[in-house]
């Protein structure tokens, strides 16, 4: 998919100029020139093009838009009440924002997640902050776009849609007074019908919205601990060889050894098709992490400082094919405390605006 940049003069001013930190620099990015936005082709019915402008926080910059879904402000208030929508799923009893919740780190606080009909997931959910910056999406990273992810999340297991997406489309379009939107947002005549397709690019143009930085370490503000982890963080304990750049991912995928044994989930070897990439998983961001617990695509860690202790150990050696990069650093216990204490400086500091009743039989866990 072609991509361009919607950049933001704000966000020139946004990246700390300080060098603290190799990683965040390392991506190489933060020098590129403003790029003016080419204008997408217009149907003829289309609106004129509002202009939009990203809030990015501190620590972001603003994230890259397809080409073929602009970003409109009408367009992310549609996409935030579909996001909030039990309608969209099969059989009414679950929003997007069921298993990605404020309270639970915008995940949903289980091992695996819990979808439609109950049916139990192979997969733990992640948080959706800053997905937009992700260029493959999934733990196995078979999404190519936002726009996919949702088509695939809504007619597969987690919304329980089905196979009759357009069907549904139409259905949702004909409540209340979405029609009318679809219509202004998406240029629509009178008449045309609204596809999953307008459902999804909404859906995403909402979710390029949810950026999470501004952290004491976007502010340059660690101390203590904190500021240790961080140093081990970018060096002795080599997290950021994975775990780098503003969201704290290089997008790649690697084989950390999560569940090897189990031998069923081989992530993104299924995607590719290559054997050599058996058992890879793309790397996490960690904002949000202390948050989002229990942690892996498996959900198989429940504390964090369990987590942390496994990735600095390079874990079971055992294993064939760990990543060349996953090695024991020979930390002591007061060290993973001290990337733990980092790692907790990233809670995202914002919440979701939550629209309607939202609470699902099954999957809430108790806020707090
Ligand atoms: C039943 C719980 C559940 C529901 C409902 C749900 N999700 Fe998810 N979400 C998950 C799980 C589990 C994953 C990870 C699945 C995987 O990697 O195979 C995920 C992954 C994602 C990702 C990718 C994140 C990443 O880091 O790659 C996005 C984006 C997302 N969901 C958005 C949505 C949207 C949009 C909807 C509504 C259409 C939705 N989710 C509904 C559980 C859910
Ligand atoms: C070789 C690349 C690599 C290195 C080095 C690495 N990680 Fe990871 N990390 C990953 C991958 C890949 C996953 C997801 C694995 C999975 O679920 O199968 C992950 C998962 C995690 C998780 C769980 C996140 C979640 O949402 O479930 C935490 C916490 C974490 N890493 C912290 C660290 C820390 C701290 C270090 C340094 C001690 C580190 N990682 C080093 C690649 C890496």
């Amino acid at each position: 998919m072609r991509r361009s940049l919607f950049l933001v003069p704000a966000l020139l001013l946004a990246l700390p100029a300080c060098g603290k930190d190799a990683s965040k620099d390392s991506k190489g990015e933060a020098d590129k020139p403003a790029v003016a936005e080419a204008k997408p082709e217009t149907k003829p019915e289309a609106e004129p093009e509002e202009a939009f402008s990203f809030t990015v926080p501190k620590g972001l910059k603003a994230p890259e838009v397809p080409t073929d879904n602009p970003m409109s402000a009408a367009k992310v208030a549609l996409g935030h009440k579909l996001f909030f929508d039990k309608r969209l799923s099969g059989d009414g009893s679950r929003s997007c924002y069921s298993c990605h919740q404020n309270q639970l780190g915008n995940a949903d606080g289980r091992p695996l997640a819990l979808g439609a009909g109950d049916k139990e997931l192979t997969r733990n959910t992640p948080t959706i902050w800053n997905v937009a910056y992700h260029s493959a999406l999934y733990w196995d990273g078979r999404a190519p776009s936002l726009e996919k992810q949702m088509l695939g999340a809504w007619k597969g297991g987690n919304m329980g849609a089905g196979d009759d997406l357009a069907a549904k489309a139409k259905e949702i379009a004909a409540e209340d007074g979405y029609a009318a939107e679809f219509r202004s947002v998406f240029g629509l005549a009178e008449g045309d019908d609204v596809t999953p397709e307008h459902v999804a690019m909404a859906v995403s143009a909402y979710e390029r919205t949810l950026l999470c930085g501004d952290s004491p370490w976007d502010n340059n503000a660690l101390e203590g601990d904190a500021l240790a982890g961080w140093e081990l963080f970018r060096g002795k304990a080599a997290c950021a060889t994975c775990h780098e750049g503003p969201n704290l991912s290089d997008g790649k995928f690697h084989n950390v050894g999560i569940a090897v044994a189990d031998g069923g989930d081989i992530g993104h070897g299924k995607v590719s098709g290559d054997a050599a990439h058996n058992f890879t998983f793309r790397t996490p961001t960690l904002r949000n992490v202390s948050e989002t617990a229990p942690y892996f695509h498996d959900g198989s860690v429940k504390e964090l400082r369990d987590a942390v202790k496994l990735m600095a150990s390079g874990g079971d050696r055992k294993i064939e094919g760990l990543d060349e990069n996953f090695a024991d650093r020979g930390l002591s216990d007061a060290e993973i405390d001290q990337l733990v204490a980092f790692l907790g400086t990233l809670k995202c500091p914002n919440n979701l605006e939550v629209i309607g009743e939202q609470s699902v039989p099954g999957i809430d866990a108790p806020a707090g």
